[in-house]
């Protein structure tokens, strides 16, 4: 450690620390990804804003995907098939392939740092049925492909690695909030961050820097996310001046409880639950005939939606639907779903066993992020149809866009993403440099995030930090929800640029540096600002409904083909003249302004012969 001034800011002094690697985040993929580090020799710091158990992953409920066939036969490759089909074939298929080949592997990794997963009779693994989960390619009925630690995988899951994590003596700093990415010569030399406990600056210099801070979801009114997901580290980097990738998919979980957002996990369905109208009806048979309940979750959130819209919504105001499960055996309810049961009795007062839980779609996950390839490798783009790597820079878990989601996120594939790719990210890591190799940086590195820190620490506006980010939240809820029109999104894009600017008529109350949550809320806030305008502006340019973007005016999917017709007669169409590409927005942070260029969806290039492309088709559950 030295201790260094900036130039420009004396007032913060300023103590440096060398590293290999830095990683921000210890989630799931943050913690499998500074293990991986350090298990190959890599001199790594793990930097997070949360003790690591508290990190969001702790929230997961219903279990982490895998073909382990311990319940039917299955195949990773029929699993791939419904990611595929699940991301309504904007997932990269390279992505897709990785993880879901790697997914077993990654479950019994997990199983051998003790997690405790529920167990069949027979001691394997427990598996229930998840959304869109289907078997021999979508024609074989349900699978069971959700390994289950009871309704709180996510909870065992996180405990196991960060144990891992401490066995391998992974050095931590707890409760220091990264304020930017260190860029140099278009590279990552490291961040800065902010140690709350004590008030002090810190610039980690590092070769390798990887992201791993989670999603935005906090940018809603209702949503299933704690209040720490605030997208920091998706606006670091577009700070930064790189693009971010597909933020206008945003996933709509079909069952969060009713008025407070809270989850009821899809395994409630996986166990034989089922959603029903105020007439009582099962009416997921009408939308999707096959998987019903279980079909994929955009799906479900517009089904319910709809009921909502037409006038068969539940209670007095006629504005959520109940899912029901009492019907099941008490002792299964009480062996699977421990932790709904006491959700639904704290939350919403009902009790599961006698009673239907009132719910209604809630934002939970945010599909886009730092696009990176399947390596976990940052891409920005030098000019339209051409990739570049940003040096030194990575990104795992849901802050990347890798693709593997697309336009809509199965259940369960979010923890699985966490540790195969925090785990691709250290191997990447591990065969591109060898530990002690020295980086070059320069003194005035990270001038400019403190200048910012500075501006909102005195900042002695009219706002307060909580008014503002309930404004925002409230325009997002009402203009960027589960069905979006022009003139609805038009609207919407107003109206959060406008309270964009009223960011800098902050007041902040507490000048101090120590746990000043009202500076660390505002931070936060700004990094959701730069999330959601980004969201929304992408909402309004993507002119058709693919996955969780489901538009009005725009119904249908405007893919490389027309389906109905057959395609062997069709010439392939230029990129501006469909929407099977991602979107990459670039923002001015400064001025608020977002513009857009695109990516091709990446088709299977790995194995070519043992898995070729899922070509796209009309999408059915
Ligand atoms: O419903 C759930 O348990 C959520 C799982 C997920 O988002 O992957």
């Amino acid at each position: 450690m030295s201790e260094f001034r900036a130039s420009t800011l004396t007032k913060y002094p300023i103590i440096n620390h060398k590293y290999d690697c830095v990683v921000v985040g210890a989630g799931g993929a943050g913690l499998r990804a500074a293990f991986g580090l350090v298990s190959q020799g890599f001199n790594t710091a793990c930097i997070t804003k949360l003790f690591p158990t508290r990190s969001h992953t702790v929230a997961a409920q219903g279990g982490i995907n895998a073909s382990l066939s311990n319940y039917e036969d299955d195949c990773w490759l029929w699993h791939q098939y419904d990611t595929v089909k699940g991301s309504d074939w904007l997932g990269d298929q390279n992505a897709i392939h990785y993880m879901t080949k790697n997914a077993p592997k990654a479950v019994l990794e997990l199983e051998n740092m003790g997690m405790p997963f529920s167990r069949f009779k027979n001691g394997k693994i427990y598996q229930r049925a998840f959304g869109g989960q289907s078997l021999k390619y979508g024609a074989g009925g349900q699978a069971h492909r959700t390994c289950a630690a009871a309704d709180s995988t996510g909870h065992y899951m996180l405990h196991a690695l960060y144990g891992e994590a401490v066995r391998h003596n992974c050095k931590f700093f707890v409760e220091y909030f990264v304020l930017d990415l260190l860029i140099e010569d278009d590279g990552c030399r490291g961040v800065l961050a902010w140690n709350l406990e004590d008030g002090t600056m810190h610039r980690f210099f590092a070769r390798n820097t990887v992201i791993a801070t989670g999603g935005y979801e906090r940018a809603y009114f209702s949503c299933t996310a704690a209040h720490t997901s605030t997208g920091d580290g998706t606006a670091m980097v577009s700070r930064a001046g790189f693009p971010l990738q597909d933020l206008e998919f945003i996933q709509f979980h079909p069952t969060g409880i009713y008025g407070v957002g809270v989850l009821i996990t899809e395994g409630a369905r996986g166990e034989g639950g089922f959603i029903i109208n105020a007439n009582g009806e099962r009416f997921m048979e009408k939308y999707a005939p096959n998987l019903k309940d279980l079909a994929s979750r955009d799906v479900v959130s517009r089904s319910i939606t709809l009921e909502i819209m037409e006038g068969r919504g539940c209670g007095p105001e006629k504005d959520h639907v109940h899912l029901q499960l009492h019907h099941l055996p008490k002792e299964h309810i009480l062996k699977q779903l421990p932790g709904i049961k006491q959700t639904s009795h704290d939350f919403a007062g009902v009790d599961i066993t006698r009673e239907p839980i009132p719910i209604i779609p809630t934002v939970h996950y945010t599909m886009g992020g730092i696009p990176t390839n399947y390596k976990g490798q940052v891409l920005t783009q030098v000019e339209p149809g051409k990739d570049k790597l940003v040096k030194g820079l990575y990104a795992c878990g849901e802050v990347a866009s890798v693709s593997v989601h697309g336009a809509n996120r199965l259940g369960a594939n979010s923890l699985l993403e966490t540790v195969v790719f925090g785990r691709a990210v250290a191997d990447t890591i591990a065969q591109e440099t060898c530990p002690g190799a020295t980086v070059k940086v320069s003194e005035a590195l990270g001038e400019f995030a403190l200048e910012n820190f500075d501006k909102l620490r005195t900042s002695n506006g009219k706002i307060s930090v909580g008014t503002l980010r309930l404004k925002l939240q409230k325009v997002m809820q009402k203009y960027a929800a589960v069905f979006r029109t022009q003139n609805v999104l038009e609207e919407g894009c107003t109206q959060v640029s406008e309270l964009y600017c009223e960011l800098d008529d902050l007041k902040i109350t507490d000048r101090g540096l120590i746990w000043n949550t009202d500076l660390l809320e505002a931070l936060e806030l700004q990094n959701l600002f730069i999330n959601a305008i980004q969201s929304i502006y992408a909402m309004e340019q993507r002119k058709e409904s693919r996955g969780a973007h489901a538009r009005d005016d725009y119904k249908i999917r405007v893919d490389e083909f027309d389906y109905s017709k057959p395609i062997r007669k069709q010439k392939i169409r230029p990129l501006d003249e469909h929407w099977r590409k991602h979107t990459l927005s670039w923002m001015d942070v400064e001025t608020g302004e977002v513009c857009f260029t695109f990516r091709p969806v990446q088709d299977c290039t790995l194995d070519e012969d043992e898995c070729p492309s899922i070509p796209p088709k009309l999408r059915t559950y």
